[in-house]
């Protein structure tokens, strides 16, 4: 089973249309690195070629991580980062500086054990940073020298359509999934009209339909329930309305979810993170699965109206 691949926006270069988001639990100290790689190499024998991580990610750890066990791998790899945020002794700091984005993708460079990023978007960008030139002018000049070759931003609806509209972002990363779909859609409309790719962030809705994610049996489970709780609470909250989803037959909650991202054409690649290797097959099967019955995609339809 090899995973489908989209143009990535207009440019013709092809990435899987589902991601592996490298990051969260899986970037974590706690979580052994062997059972990252295990992730990372599965993904890639399944034909998954886009990885997105941060700086930022897992407490710092998840781009080092992954330049260890990509190991300087990166044919055909498709490596997005992010840039304008970096911790500091465990404290996120912003910095949309020309010098700041710079330094940043040095360092990710280091991180990730390769001499160019396939794509780097502005993390979280406040609305001044689209109009700073300082910012716009050093991600410009970073693809000019060809240590990136494309530059997005991972932001919600009203920004990434301000960014498409002032026309120097070649990708646009939102919240797109069964929880969270309108405003989304709107906005991979317009970028598609424009060209630019759309990945689709948290595309499992964080598992909120999944009853299991109220009873974590493993210290990775307890995680995502308390980053749920904590910073997806509205989520949690609007999960109690999927649940037709436990009894839909045929089908179950995350193939659902991740199938609804697929079927709009608009959608790049949907960014799934796990730390389960069989959820990650289970996932990639999806690629080439059945399409949604359309009593199914109605009722979903019916949780964002
Ligand atoms: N601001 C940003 O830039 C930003 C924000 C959010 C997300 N992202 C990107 O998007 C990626 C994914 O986001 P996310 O982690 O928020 O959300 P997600 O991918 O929607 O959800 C991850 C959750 O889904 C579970 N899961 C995955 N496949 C499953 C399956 N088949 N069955 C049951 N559970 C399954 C995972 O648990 P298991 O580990 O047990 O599989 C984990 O709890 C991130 O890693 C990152 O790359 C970026």
């Amino acid at each position: 089973m090899t995973v489908a691949k989209r143009s990535f926006g207009n440019t013709g270069v092809m990435v899987s249309e589902i991601g592996l988001g490298c990051g969260g639990y899986w970037g974590l100290r706690s979580f052994p690195e062997q059972r990252a790689a295990e992730i990372v190499d599965l993904a890639l024998e399944h034909g998954v070629n886009l990885l997105d991580t941060g700086p930022n990610y897992s407490g710092g750890n998840a781009e080092p991580r992954l330049g260890r066990i990509l190991g300087g791998r990166r044919d055909g790899v498709f490596l997005a980062t992010k840039v304008g945020s970096r911790l500091e002794r465990g404290q996120v700091v912003k910095d949309w500086s020309a010098g700041g984005i710079r330094a940043s993708v040095e360092a990710s460079l280091g991180n990730l054990r390769t001499d160019h990023l396939d794509l780097v978007q502005l993390h979280s960008p406040s609305p001044d940073v689209l109009e700073n030139e300082g910012t716009l002018g050093a991600l410009a000049a970073l693809k000019q020298e060809g240590l990136v070759s494309f530059v997005g931003l991972s932001t919600d609806s009203a920004l990434a359509a301000r960014a498409i509209e002032l026309g120097v972002f070649d990708c646009v990363m939102l919240t797109y999934n069964i929880l969270h779909q309108r405003d989304s859609e709107r906005v991979a409309r317009l970028a598609e009209a424009a060209g630019k790719a759309v990945l689709a962030r948290s595309p499992m809705a964080h598992v909120v339909y999944e009853s299991s994610l109220f009873r974590p049996t493993s210290r990775a489970r307890i995680w995502y329930l308390l980053r749920a709780l904590k910073n997806f609470r509205r989520d949690v909250a609007k999960g109690r309305s999927l649940r037709f989803l436990h009894d839909w037959k045929g089908w179950h909650g995350p193939h659902a979810a991740l199938r609804f991202v697929l079927e709009n054409p608009c959608v790049t690649s949907a960014i799934v993170g796990t730390t389960d290797p069989r959820h990650l097959v289970d996932n990639l099967s999806v690629s080439d699965g059945p399409p949604l019955p359309a009593d199914l995609l109605e009722r979903l339809r019916g949780v964002d109206p």
